[in-house]
């Protein structure tokens, strides 16, 4: 089933030079393909919008500074899959737990800085499409 993604590189990926690294770990995976590719700053509106579903949590506003601080990557992923395999290519939400070989589990170890967003759901997906590529959806 070809179904179509939002992925973020958040600024801790943009800092540390990994862009190249994770765009390609996605890139090869047979079938896939990026269809949006969009370097930005985002604004405490949009995210709030985006993280909707986190507002008032005790991590919601050091996530908001933290994905405020500089430039992030905006990506549709297309393909056979697509939502449940980047989630699985990135790890769990804890770089800690996640194992080595997924993105997270290779680079990440602060759960805040977990270097990728990837959509959870055929819904989450259609409504962040939205919010970060309206033009696209
Ligand atoms: P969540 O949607 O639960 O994770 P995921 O990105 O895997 O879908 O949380 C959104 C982001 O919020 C997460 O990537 C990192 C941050 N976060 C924290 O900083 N502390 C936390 O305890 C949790 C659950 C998330
Ligand atoms: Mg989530």
């Amino acid at each position: 089933m070809s179904q179509r993604t939002l992925v973020l590189l958040k600024p801790d990926t943009v800092r540390r030079g990994l862009i190249g690294e994770i765009v390609g770990r996605i890139e090869r995976k047979a079938d896939w393909r990026i269809t949006a590719l969009e370097m930005r700053v985002l604004d405490r509106a949009l995210l709030e919008q985006h993280y909707g579903e986190h507002v008032g949590r005790p991590f919601y506003e050091p996530l908001v500074e933290f994905m405020a601080s500089g430039p992030v990557v905006a990506l549709i992923v297309e393909g056979e899959r697509v939502i449940e395999g980047v989630r699985a290519l990135a790890g769990p939400t804890d770089p800690i737990a996640a194992q080595p070989g997924s993105i997270r589990g290779d680079y990440g170890v602060i759960v805040r800085e977990n270097l990728i967003h990837a959509s959870d759901s055929e819904e989450s997906a259609e409504r962040e499409l939205k919010i970060f590529f309206p033009g696209r959806a």
